[in-house]
């Protein structure tokens, strides 16, 4: 169990991708405090992984307000007296043209996908730079990287979580903190059923990847328990892209 020991944070930890990571790092060993807006699915993860004969706690939690990511960092030094990792991963995306995208849209795209984030990982450093030792994990995506149309806030949000890894990585130098992204392709996870179960794309949409598959949570939770790990030790300001290799070749059907 590569996570022995540890305590984690996982922010959106009630669905997709979270839910994976947290299930994921308490199977590893790591006692693990699920955060989501949605307080009741994120008891139910801490049920699944107290099940699976894990530890975790759950606490409702809106990162994009400060008094609630520090309730959050209490709760987890409480009861478990250190954070060794964060894992910012709650995120949310607004599919609209870019002339109907709204101020408040933009704005929101931001909040959520990375000012909340800065705002966990001032909360999680000092206990982090207290004990000498520390793993952030930023949830970032393909789309931080390249171009997306209709989601213009979102895609500029996690290029700048992409560039917030890497700067406070720099910050953090000599620290024994490491500070990565990671950018996944096109997961099957809530956030995409629509696009799944839509007979207009269908089950063979966005397999046009050099896996020929859909991802799934767990092809990024695994990624995210070995950042996480000892083993990870001499990567920090990287972002390691977990999309079946999307964005490595220009890909057709057929050819
Ligand atoms: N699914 C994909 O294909 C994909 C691809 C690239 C990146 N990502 C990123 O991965 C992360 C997880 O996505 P997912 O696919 O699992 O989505 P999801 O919708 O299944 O889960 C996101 C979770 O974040 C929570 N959340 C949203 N806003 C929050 C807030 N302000 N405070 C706390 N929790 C909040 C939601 O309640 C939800 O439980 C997101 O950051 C997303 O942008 C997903």
């Amino acid at each position: 169990m590569r996570l022995q020991g540890k305590t984690a944070i996982v922010t959106g930890a009630a669905s997709g991708i979270g839910r994976a990571t947290a299930v994921k790092f308490a199977r590893e060993g790591a006692a693990v405090l699920t955060a989501d807006l949605d307080d009741g699915a994120t008891q139910d993860v801490v049920k699944e992984i107290e099940t699976d004969g894990g530890t975790a706690y759950g606490i409702a939690t809106d990162i994009t307000v400060r008094a609630n990511v520090d309730a959050m960092v209490a709760a987890a030094i409480g009861r478990f007296g250190k954070i060794d990792a964060l894992v910012n991963n709650a995120g949310s995306r607004i599919i609209k043209s870019f002339l109907d995208h709204t101020e408040d849209d933009w704005r929101r795209m931001l909040d959520v996908n990375l000012t909340g984030h800065f705002l966990c990982c001032q909360a999680v450093l000092p206990h982090m730079l207290d004990a000498g030792v520390g793993r952030i994990i930023n949830m970032a995506s393909i789309a931080g990287n390249v171009g997306r149309p209709n989601r213009v806030g979102y895609v500029a949000a996690k290029g700048g979580l992409l560039a917030m890894t890497r700067a406070l990585a720099a910050d953090m130098a000599g620290k024994n903190i490491t500070v990565n992204a990671l950018a996944p392709g096109m997961i099957a996870s809530p956030m995409n059923r629509g696009f799944k179960e839509n007979d207009a794309f269908g089950e063979n949409w966005n397999c046009e990847n050099l896996a020929r598959r859909w991802g799934e949570p767990e092809d990024v939770a695994n990624v995210a328990a070995f950042l996480a790990s000892d083993d990870a030790a001499f990567i920090t300001g990287e972002t390691v892209t977990v999309d079946g290799g999307s964005i490595a070749a220009l890909v057709r059907q057929g050819e």
